[in-house]
């Protein structure tokens, strides 16, 4: 039996003992959240499930345990709101999208956006999305034998499939410049501002902060345009055109206020995240000749020209069980950060009103009790019978309960396609002289450009 390919990770803290935490840990701690806030896990934190602990004055709950995550976010979700560091990284941005509304505004902004993401509206999309990738694909195939960093690949062509998907390529927009836009806010964010880090409230100023404010009303201005000019326009059946989510959008009623909230919020949910999870499956791949010639052979022999691609996962159970690993070892929005309203028992642990509850699906994807191997590359844990093993809600990739992903089915559609037109083109071999590591900035980052080279495969 081969063994499975284990990539590297970034080194474990070593802190004095949990739950007391002395001055040096608090160092520790600062310095790894400003370089790499992965590196704050110290091996221990992969066997435990729950972890009450004070930290700054605030009470915190780790949780890795499923039942208690059950109870948090699913049975007793009415009790555990938004936590305020995320609010405060997230909010300025997207304001009452639905990633970042809270309360009522949530509900309805949900209930209003829901049939947005029904399966027949999404599967809708996999023809445009088959086709931005088929164009990228050709783009590569250009460079034959040349090495290319994926990682700027993956940010660009995502960024291309949710242009066309959420405006159709409007006139519009400037998309050069909108592109520009998401671009300098991506250079600009990413890590929570310290002031955050220590709760001060939001009116005291956040240094280095006003560029990327500028750069955002810059990009609301650009969409309330598309907005506009588009609720003057004939509806896509009168103009015999395909639906995009702008449309979608304001066919469900939703003022250009809350239009342009949620068209920044499915481009800042759904861009990176979907990025940084096909890089790192690329990056997979090519680190694991077994699993890539199986998914080659598989893509290769299913009749993809004959089928419509939102069916596409359907023909293709290896590639999904290899999205659906990469996303356990990489989950790209890797925080579900809480903080409860009032008193509760979780798991028979007290939790104060006022504690942030965090799950780190880092950590949940790799507890030592609950997966097999838990570091190693294994994409057949998903499929057959080994998938029916898997406990529930120990896999949360796209979170759980009342806030889960909306996208999910998107952008699990959009990776089959993407990944189905380029493999079968092309071989992607990883070139840099080490392996990438995992930076939490928000997403889950590489920290190399995850450097390939392109070679046309020559189908048999
Ligand atoms: C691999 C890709 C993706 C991953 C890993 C991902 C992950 C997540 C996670 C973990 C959450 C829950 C956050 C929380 O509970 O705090 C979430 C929420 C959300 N996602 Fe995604 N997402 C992805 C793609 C997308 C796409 C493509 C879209 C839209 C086109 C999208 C739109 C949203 C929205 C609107 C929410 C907020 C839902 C709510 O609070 O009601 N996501 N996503």
């Amino acid at each position: 039996m081969t063994t499975a390919f284990e990539p590297p990770r970034p080194p474990y803290a070593q802190y004095s003992k949990l739950g007391e935490l002395h001055l040096s840990d608090y160092l520790a701690y600062f310095k790894a959240m400003r370089r790499n806030p992965l590196e704050v896990w110290g091996e221990h934190h992969f066997s435990i499930r729950m972890a009450p602990f004070r930290f700054l004055g605030r009470s915190n709950l780790l949780l890795s345990d499923p039942e208690g995550i059950h109870h948090c976010f699913v049975t007793r979700a009415d009790n555990f709101t938004m936590n305020p560091l995320r609010q405060a990284v997230l909010k300025p941005f997207l304001r009452d999208g639905l990633l970042t509304a809270e309360g009522e505004t949530w509900k309805k902004a949900r209930k209003a956006v829901s049939p947005v993401f029904t399966p027949r509206k999404v599967n809708a999309f996999a023809p445009l999305i088959r086709q931005v990738c088929e164009d990228a694909t050709d783009r590569l195939a250009e460079k034959d034998g040349q090495i290319e960093p994926m990682a700027q690949f993956m940010v660009d062509l995502t960024l291309d499939v949710l242009m066309e998907t959420l405006f159709s390529g409007d006139e519009a927009l400037d998309k050069a410049e909108f592109t520009q836009g998401i671009h300098d806010l991506l250079e600009l964010s990413g890590v929570p501002h310290p002031f955050d880090l220590i709760h001060l409230p939001g009116w005291i100023p956040r240094f280095g902060q006003s560029k990327a404010r500028r750069v955002i009303e810059d990009l609301r201005r650009q969409v309330t345009r598309v907005a506009v000019a588009r609720r003057a326009r004939p509806s896509p059946e009168e103009e015999g055109r395909a639906a995009d989510f702008l449309d979608l959008l304001l066919g469900a009623g939703l003022d250009d206020e809350a239009v342009t909230d949620n068209l920044l919020t499915f481009l800042a949910a759904g861009h990176e995240t979907t990025a940084r999870s096909l890089a790192w499956t690329l990056y997979l791949l090519s680190r694991d000749e077994e699993t890539r010639e199986r998914l080659e052979a598989e893509i290769d022999a299913a009749p993809l020209d004959e089928t419509d691609p939102s069916d596409w996962s359907r023909l293709l159970p290896w590639t999904e069980a290899v999205i659906k690993e990469s996303l356990r070892l990489y989950p790209s929005a890797p925080l579900l950060a809480r903080t409860s309203k009032e008193w509760d028992l979780v798991r028979g642990v007290p939790v104060p009103a006022g504690t942030d509850v965090v799950i780190s699906t880092w950590l949940l994807h790799r507890q030592r009790d609950i997966w097999d191997q838990p570091d190693a590359f294994i994409p057949d844990r998903f499929l057959g019978e080994a998938a029916k093993d898997i406990p529930r809600d120990a896999y949360l990739p796209f979170g759980i309960g009342p806030r889960v992903c909306i996208g999910a089915r998107f952008a699990m559609m959009e990776m089959v396609i993407v990944l189905a037109c380029l493999l079968r083109k092309l071989r992607l071999d990883y070139a840099e002289t080490r392996d990438p590591l995992p930076v939490l900035k928000i997403t889950l980052q590489p920290d190399t450009k995850v450097e390939m080279r392109v070679n046309l495969r020559s189908q048999a």
